[in-house]
């Protein structure tokens, strides 16, 4: 008999003791994943695609998508009494639960729609979640409540709306995924704990932005494209889907590098991933598949963070790889 992630999620939460509230959060985000998941696949029959005509808090434009995905995320995870406050890449302030529902003792961050720069072309988007714990005697959250290092998450996941609809996670318990089945409109265990090989030979990372890297990223990218002629005992591959959910997912499923390193193309900004929304809880799932997330000079999960924001050079997959070009950033 097939497994649907709420059982997975009610008898891995019965073993912890838990009250049902953790479970009920989760509900209510597969609930805005299935979704969203419809909306993406629906695309301009629906009308959804396009941009928006406005700019998030990162200055970036949004699309239409962007803008549906976050309200759909919001107003499916307010209401239940799960939550005290939440955050997303699209929205300037967090946002507090309001008063006409009940507060619950976690904090949820999002990424609503990740890659949608790739919405219009018909490739794969995903979501990004975090969850973490409302500190101990907050009832009315603010900023810096949110500021906890990534190790601190209770639960890390993403939906991918590719080919086929998956929902990855972890509770600190290795990683699970399911897949959609849109018949019976349930996640169902499909890639029981998933792990990441230490060793690869795939890369990704946008080439385009090679002249602004520095050394220790320059160095380990022509030692891969050189490949055997080039000191490594192996050729390389590489792949770049500008949906780090997709790419998160494919090293996953086979190993590899994905780096999205600091450059010096915007000196104003560490990096382009944000942390709050993207490094943190993809570095969670990474680690606990086996693999290695840093930022080249810092494990990302130890980052103490000191804004919503804030963004950070991100490093990850593949154990040894990843250690490879951490051991760089040391030499330099
Ligand atoms: P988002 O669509 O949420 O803004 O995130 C896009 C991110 C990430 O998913 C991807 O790896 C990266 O930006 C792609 O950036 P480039 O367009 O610079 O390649
Ligand atoms: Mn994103
Ligand atoms: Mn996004």
């Amino acid at each position: 008999m097939s497994k649907s992630l709420i059982q997975f999620i009610i008898e891995e939460q019965r073993h912890m003791g838990a009250s049902g509230d953790f479970t009920g959060l989760l509900s209510d985000i597969i609930s805005a994943c299935k979704q969203i998941a419809h909306a993406v696949n629906k695309g301009d029959l629906i009308g959804v695609l396009g941009s928006a005509g406005s700019e998030n808090v990162q200055g970036e434009t949004q699309k239409k998508l962007d803008v549906i995905t976050n309200d759909i995320f919001m107003q499916s995870t307010e209401w239940g009494g799960h939550l005290a406050a939440m955050a997303s890449e699209e929205m300037d302030e967090i946002y507090p639960i309001p008063a006409k529902y009940p507060r619950g003792k976690y904090l949820l961050t999002f990424d609503p729609l990740d890659g949608s720069s790739n919405i219009d072309v018909n490739i794969s988007v995903g979501t990004i979640f975090s969850i973490l714990r409302c500190p101990d005697g907050v009832s009315n959250p603010t900023e810096k409540d949110f500021l906890q290092p990534g190790a601190k998450q209770v639960c890390a996941g993403y939906a991918l709306y590719g080919p086929s609809t998956m929902l990855v996670l972890t509770t600190g318990h290795g990683v699970d995924g399911f897949t959609l089945d849109r018949d019976i409109g349930e996640f169902i265990l499909t890639h029981p704990q998933m792990k990441i090989p230490a060793d690869t030979s795939e890369f990704a990372i946008n080439m385009s932005n090679r002249r602004y890297w520095e050394a220790p990223v320059q160095r380990y990218v022509e030692e891969c494209t050189k490949g055997k002629e080039g000191g490594r005992e192996k050729n390389f591959n590489m792949r770049w889907v500008a949906s780090m959910v997709a790419e998160v997912h494919r090293i996953l499923t086979r190993g590899g590098i994905f780096m999205y390193p600091f450059d010096t193309k915007d000196p104003a900004k560490a990096g382009k991933l944000r942390l709050l929304y993207e490094a943190n809880p993809m570095s969670l799932i990474v680690e606990q598949a086996g693999g290695a997330s840093s930022t080249g000079r810092q494990r990302i999960l130890d980052i103490q963070p000191d804004e919503l924001h804030q963004r950070v050079p991100v490093i990850l997959g593949s154990k040894n790889e990843v250690d490879r070009v951490v051991g760089y950033h040391q030499g330099a």
